[in-house]
C-alpha cells in the first residue's frame, strides 16, 4: 500500500461531497453484471443499451475524432471487444460527468478526449497491456475537477478564475480545500469500483515521481497531459516536466504536438483557466 493511501484524512473529506455518490445509474447496472466473472459481452451490451441516452453519449465519445476512434464504432457490443469491458466502464462513467459541466467548460471536456488520444498513442508505443484502459484513464484524469465544478458550495469555478496565471495549483487546492482535484478523481473512480491500473494514474497525474505501482501507466498518463498542457500554453515545458519513457524521444513528442495542432485547427477551444 502506497504511503498516500494510508491516511484516510483526506479521502474522509472528499467523500463528504455531495455529488461523489452520484454513481451514473449504468455504471451500477454494469458493475452488479461484472460481479459474475462469466458475464458475456453481448448480455453486457444488451444492459447498456437499454439505456438510449447513455448508449449515444458513448458512441459519440468514442467516435469523436480527438477521442481516437472516427467514425469507427457502430455498436455498444463493438465497443466493448475493441476497447474492452473497463475501459467502455471507464467512458461511460466520464460522458456521465461531464454531460453535467455547463457549456462554458466544454475545453475541459476537449482537453480531456485529447489527453486520453495521446495517452493511447504513448501507451502502445511504449508496448503497455491494456493500451485502451490506459486511454481511458487519460480520459478521467482530470474528471476531479468535473466533480468539483458540479459541487456549488465549493465555488470551484471562481476559484480557478481568480488563479488564470498559476503554475502551482495543487498546492492551492489543498490550500484552498483540503484536497487535489487529482485525489478526489481517484476517490470516484475508486466509488465506480473502476480497476487500479486506471485509478492509481489518476492519483499521481501531477507527481509522476511518487506512483509506486502502475508506474509506467502513470507516466503516460502524466507525460500525455504535460504535451496537450505545452500545446494549448498552460504548463511548465515538457523537457523540465521530468517525465522519460523509454522510446519517446523528441521526435515522437514532436509529431504529437502536430497531431494536436492539427486537432486544434478544427476548434477554436484549446485555452482553459485551472490545473493541468
Ligand atoms: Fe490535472
Ligand atoms: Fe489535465
Amino acid at each position: 500500500m502506497n504511503a498516500d493511501l494510508e491516511g484516510g484524512s483526506v479521502f474522509d473529506r472528499i467523500d463528504q461531497l455531495p455529488h461523489l455518490n452520484t454513481l451514473p445509474p449504468v455504471v451500477g447496472r454494469i458493475n452488479l453484471l461484472l460481479n459474475n466473472p462469466n458475464v458475456r459481452i453481448p448480455e453486457l451490451a444488451a444492459q447498456i443499451e437499454q439505456d438510449v441516452t447513455v448508449s449515444a453519449r458513448l458512441l459519440k465519445m468514442a467516435n469523436s475524432s480527438f477521442y481516437g476512434f472516427p467514425g469507427t464504432i457502430g455498436s455498444i457490443a463493438q465497443s466493448l471487444v475493441i476497447m474492452g469491458i473497463e475501459a467502455v466502464r471507464g467512458l461511460i462513467a466520464a460522458c456521465e460527468v461531464f454531460d453535467r459541466l455547463p457549456p462554458a467548460f466544454a475545453d475541459l471536456v476537449q482537453h480531456s478526449m485529447l489527453v486520453a488520444r495521446i495517452s493511447r498513442t504513448l501507451a502502445a508505443s511504449v508496448g503497455l497491456a491494456k493500451v485502451e484502459e490506459v486511454a481511458t484513464a487519460g480520459l478521467l484524469h482530470d474528471i476531479g475537477q468535473a466533480l468539483l465544478l458540479q459541487e456549488e458550495q465549493l465555488d470551484y469555478a471562481a476559484f480557478l478564475e481568480s488563479g488564470s496565471q498559476a503554475s502551482d495549483w495543487i498546492a492551492r487546492e489543498v490550500e484552498r480545500y483540503g484536497f487535489h482535484h487529482a485525489q478526489v478523481g481517484f476517490r470516484i473512480c475508486q466509488h465506480w469500483n473502476l480497476p487500479d491500473r486506471l485509478t492509481f494514474p489518476i492519483l499521481y497525474h501531477h507527481e509522476a515521481e511518487r506512483a509506486l505501482e502502475f508506474v509506467p501507466e502513470t507516466k503516460v498518463i502524466a507525460l500525455a497531459n504535460s504535451i496537450v498542457n505545452q500545446v494549448h500554453g498552460h504548463s511548465r515545458a515538457i523537457e523540465t516536466s521530468g517525465i522519460l519513457l523509454p522510446g519517446v524521444d523528441s521526435v515522437v513528442i514532436g509529431s504529437l504536438i502536430a497531431e494536436i495542432k492539427e486537432l486544434d485547427s478544427r476548434t477554436s477551444a484549446t485555452r482553459r483557466n485551472g490545473p493541468d
